[in-house]
């Protein structure tokens, strides 16, 4: 079997001066945009892939860095992937190692994803701590003490990497009660993958109810796993022995939708948004429409925003079905044009404001001050250069972009290609007016 897989990040490699988005803003957007699979659903099954020792064949995979680096760090343990269009092939029949290498951890930390897949199948695992990061220091504690109550041995060795096996004489993990202090996605994905080939029962208690974590507790039982209460506080996994092939399409990426609201409140635009599972996006919809945004449910997959007028509304980040961190950083573009004073609240990441300063290079009036931010709206933002400085401060900077009176640079789209699937291509076909330039190649 070939293995080809596209490296988009290439693109961004390959010059000393990397590329950036121009947009000309203030354009109105029309039309319907097709929103991808979801990252984080797709990188945590790519990861649960390793539970299984037969074919694995995923549908609905969005274009995306992370993605490529997943593939690769699965294709370094020895597992075969093949990719074609949406659809990526995995045969993780046979392991060759349970080292994960440290030059793909450190770039992603979804890829410690595959520490509880490997110990679980192959009785041991070695995975570097994904360290620190922009938006804050974001332990594994809970991961690891999950993985401990289960019976693992786990010690830290030097240079960071977590070595944990499993003791036991059957080789096996044994089901355990766990209490998360938070209800961490990580953790949550972590134990609950561990658990569908441990011996008996795990009951995660305060479990993350994030729709990934149903996706991903789907994709598991369609593989043959005992997985009840995902999406609940409260997951219970019966071991099993093993699981079988499977062939499954990844959810929508609520995310990615989110911001594409918040593209089509910015700019007082009626777009309409396909797939999508409203009831994922019920938070953002619902501070939306208490903005003044008028959005309507099309059928069960597909969402319109009307323009509308943009009051002030407080936000607070919470674990789902509470306001996702991941759009706090779009919200705040947006509420930087809204009329009357915001609050924002940042209870998940430490530090997840480092878009205040672009936004406000761009006209916006906001102060930070810990995990609060006041956002004073202004009647207009002003287009500028500015540097994207995480995934989702890079949405950020290009929906303000597109509000924006004349022209805005964004740099930094290592970020955005992390995580958005062809953004500029989709943002073009609704009519705004941006585009991707190389100084390479604008030179020549
Ligand atoms: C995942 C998502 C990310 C999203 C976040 C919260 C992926 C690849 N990423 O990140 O986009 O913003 O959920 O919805 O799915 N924590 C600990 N100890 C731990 C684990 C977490 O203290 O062992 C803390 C973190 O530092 C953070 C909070 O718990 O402050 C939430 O983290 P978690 O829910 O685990 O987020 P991620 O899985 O990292």
């Amino acid at each position: 079997m070939t293995i080809k897989i596209n490296i988009a990040e290439t693109r961004t490699k390959s010059s000393e001066e990397p590329p950036f988005l121009e947009i000309q803003g203030r354009k109105k957007l029309s039309g319907e945009v097709k929103i991808s699979g979801a990252k984080n659903s797709a990188l945590a099954i790519m990861a649960a892939s390793l539970l299984c020792q037969d074919d694995c064949r995923l549908r609905n995979i969005p274009s995306l860095v992370d993605i490529n680096r997943m593939s690769q760090l699965l294709q370094a343990l020895g597992v075969k992937v093949h990719r074609q269009g949406e659809t990526l092939d995995i045969n993780a029949i046979n392991i060759s190692s349970s080292q994960a290498p440290y030059e793909i951890v450190s770039r992603m930390r979804a890829s410690f994803d595959v520490i509880g897949p490997l110990l679980t199948r192959l009785g041991v695992a070695r995975v570097p701590l994904p360290g620190g990061c922009a938006i804050g220091a974001r332990p594994v504690d809970l991961y690891l003490q999950g993985l401990q109550a289960m019976g693992a041995s786990v010690q830290i060795e030097s240079g960071g990497i977590v070595y944990a096996c499993v003791p036991s004489k059957s080789g096996r993990l044994q089901g355990a009660e766990i209490y998360l202090n938070k209800p961490s996605v990580g953790a949550t994905k972590t134990i609950m993958t561990a658990a569908t080939l441990a011996e008996g029962e795990t009951k995660i208690e305060n479990a993350a109810q994030e729709p990934e974590i149903v996706d991903l507790a789907n994709f598991c039982c369609q593989m043959g796993a005992k997985i009840s209460g995902a999406g609940t506080n409260t997951i219970v996994i019966s071991g099993v022995d093993r699981l079988q092939s499977v062939d499954y399409s990844i959810i929508p990426d609520r995310i990615e939708a989110g911001t594409f609201l918040v593209a089509g409140a910015i700019t007082h635009s009626d777009i309409s948004l396909y797939p999508v599972i409203p009831e994922h996006l019920m938070p953002v919809i619902a501070k939306l429409n208490s903005m003044g945004c008028r959005i309507i449910t099309e059928g069960s997959d597909r969402l319109r925003i009307m323009p509308g007028n943009l009051k002030a509304v407080d936000i607070e980040t919470l674990p789902y079905p509470g306001f996702p961190t991941d759009m706090q950083a779009p919200f705040m573009a947006l509420l930087s044009i809204s009329e009357g004073n915001s609050i924002i609240s940042e209870t998940i990441f430490e530090n997840r404001f480092r878009h205040v300063a672009e936004l406000n290079r761009m006209g916006a009036d906001i102060r930070a001050k810990g995990n609060h931010a006041l956002i004073r709206g202004v009647p207009k933002l002003a287009g500028a250069p500015v540097m994207a400085t995480d995934l989702r401060a890079s949405a950020a900077l290009v929906v303000a972009g597109l509000a924006a009176e004349g022209t805005t640079i964004v740099q930094g789209l290592h970020h955005l290609d992390r995580g958005y699937d062809n953004i500029e291509s989709k943002l073009q076909k609704l009519g705004a007016s941006l585009q991707r330039i190389n100084p390479v190649q604008a030179k020549n």
